[in-house]
């Protein structure tokens, strides 16, 4: 039944960084069925022009509408900054994207006016964040960084210690911040399992915002809107969905949706 209240959310993402929304969403939401696709053939996308993002979205998007899905997710920041308007135009369901509720959750959050917004060089290239905030509020300030070295490192799960710790160091430190600057966006999937250790260098005065709770809020109120949302308890489906083999998929994916993967089915994507 496409598009009705028993329909399942789809949600995508380059690989297993948009698991952190998808974790997020599943506490809020725990009556909805998910379906997850994870791009995990053609990951990295933060590196990758926009163009090319674009197009992998719109398959991930094509992929998922077979499911039957009433709502999508775009979990990956750098999707959401380069292929929102093409997945919003294409697509008969509602997209949403995670780069606005980060941003609005931020503006809400600052008290000094002043935000920095760490992301892959795709999303900061592309100056969605800067474009959401000053919508958001048309006086901010805003500082980015684009912050490569932290994708790998939170796959890894070098997550505390010396390493992360120097490079958080060198991406954040120095004047990037300024004085003022309040809060920080954690613009990238990967970023909130290092959240610690960026939170260390950047100070107890600078708060972190992280955009799957934003999202997810986002999501709740869209479902509502188009009386989506699902009312009655019933049996919930998880489908996890990639483009390479399973195994790295799964055991990577545990740490960042915080519980085991029983599996994942591969799939090819239309990529036009
Ligand atoms: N999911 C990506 C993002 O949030 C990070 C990983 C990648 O570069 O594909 O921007």
């Amino acid at each position: 039944m496409r598009h009705g209240r028993h329909a399942a959310i789809g949600v995508f993402d380059s690989g297993v960084g948009g698991l952190t929304v998808l974790k997020a969403l599943m506490e809020r939401l725990p009556l909805e069925s998910t379906v997850y696709l994870g791009d995990t053939a053609r990951v990295p996308y933060g590196t990758k022009s926009g163009e090319v993002v674009t197009r992998y979205s719109l398959a991930n998007a094509h992929a998922l509408l077979e499911y039957d899905i009433k709502a999508l997710v775009v979990a990956c920041n750098t999707a959401s900054a380069v292929a929102l308007p093409a997945l919003e135009a294409e697509l008969p369901i509602p997209v949403i994207g995670v780069i606005i509720p980060g941003a609005q959750a931020a503006a809400k959050v600052t008290k000094t006016g002043k935000v920095a917004v760490i992301g892959t060089p795709g999303t900061i290239a592309s100056g969605a964040y800067q474009a959401a905030l000053t919508a958001a509020s048309p006086t901010m300030q805003v500082n980015t960084r684009a912050c490569p070295l932290f994708v790998p490192l939170a796959e890894e799960g070098w997550i505390d210690g010396m390493v992360p710790q120097l490079v958080a160091e060198k991406y954040l430190g120095g004047d990037f911040l300024g004085a003022d600057v309040d809060t920080l966006v954690l613009g990238c999937t990967h970023y909130p399992l290092l959240a610690e250790v960026i939170q260390k260098v950047v100070g107890p005065g600078v708060t972190l915002v992280d955009s799957a709770k934003a999202t997810t809020e986002r999501l709740v109120q869209v479902l509502r809107e188009r009386e989506l949302t699902r009312l009655e308890r019933g049996p919930v489906e998880r489908h996890f969905l990639v483009t390479d083999t399973p195994a790295r998929f799964l055991e990577v994916g545990a740490r960042f949706l915080g519980r085991p993967l029983s599996g994942a089915r591969q799939i090819d994507l239309h990529v036009k």
